[in-house]
């Protein structure tokens, strides 16, 4: 079997044309540009490569983005003040701090500091909180960009089942609240669990964050299953996810690569949040 290979580049500009673009222009309209602010601490490169996806989408989606950037050293009290004032800026309706941070500094103090209303990341005990309880809110991004992903198959999740590899709270604990709230039965796996190929055995969907390049082979899953890879890795100068893509997209009936899979979601889905807060804080004034 060869997999179809569902571009999250190009679902996430369909997104863009479909939908975000008009939405924009609805609210600007109503003289309302969507602004997002990213804080942005030491000079990591990954961390600065992400922050430059996510400024061009927001560019292409028409709505304004403006990035903080603070040096290693700044303290935990800096941040907190800097989002303060943020919090209580009406011309700017979301901001994210790009993870992760210098040691010294508390990500639970910084991510409960954001206003639910503008944490467009969805990582706020809040709206962490209300996606648990099925609750109408600014759901995390790479979470959100996944099931866009698997709608865009036209694949119904009901009684299906999905092996979620890794537990973290950006993603896998997240991705199985969303998986269940659409009827999967979802299997958790994380680096304590026994024979993970076992698990993989009858999954109809794999769901890979565990942040291993290639941990999962082709001779683990079962045809015909469907793979979302949300890894990222660079290997001696290529980069490649936490899948074999090579030997997996040879058993998989549909498979996301990577670059070009997730990562483009992710960013999607950030601008996306920014339009719904911007629509919410207008709706509320
Ligand atoms: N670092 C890695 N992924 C993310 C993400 O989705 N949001 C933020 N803020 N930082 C990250």
């Amino acid at each position: 079997m060869t997999a179809t290979i569902i571009s999250g580049k190009e679902v996430a500009e369909k997104i863009l044309t479909n939908d975000l673009r008009k939405k924009v222009e609805n609210l600007q309209s109503k003289n309302i540009t969507p602004t997002l602010v990213v804080i942005l601490v030491g000079d990591l490169g990954a961390s600065a490569s992400y922050v430059r996806q996510k400024e061009k989408f927001a560019s292409k989606a028409g709505i304004n983005s403006e990035v903080r950037k603070f040096n290693d050293q700044i303290s935990e009290e800096e941040i907190l003040k800097e989002i303060e004032k943020i919090n209580n800026d009406k011309n700017i309706h979301g901001v994210i701090v790009q993870l992760p941070l210098p040691d010294h500094i508390s990500i639970t103090k910084v991510l409960n500091s954001i206003h639910p209303s503008k944490d467009v990341d969805g990582f706020t005990p809040t709206n962490v909180g209300k996606l648990f309880l099925g609750e109408e809110t600014l759901v995390s991004c790479t979470p959100k960009g996944i099931m866009q992903m698997l709608a865009s198959i036209n694949l119904d999740l009901k009684g299906k089942n999905v092996t979620v590899i890794g537990r973290s709270n950006i993603v896998g604990k997240p991705v199985s609240i969303l998986c269940q709230q659409q009827h999967a039965t979802v299997t958790m796996c994380h680096s304590r669990t026994r024979d993970i190929p076992s698990k993989l055995s009858d999954a109809d969907v794999i769901i890979v964050a565990v942040g291993k390049p290639k941990f999962v082979t082709g001779d683990q899953v079962p045809s015909g299953c469907i793979v979302i890879d949300v890894g990222i890795h660079s290997i001696d100068g290529k980069l490649c996810g936490d899948v074999d893509f090579d030997s997996v997209s040879q058993k998989a009936s549909a498979i996301t690569p990577v670059p070009g899979g997730v990562g483009p979601m992710t960013v999607c889905s950030l601008i996306e949040n920014t339009i719904i807060a911007a629509e919410r804080l207008s709706y509320s004034e």
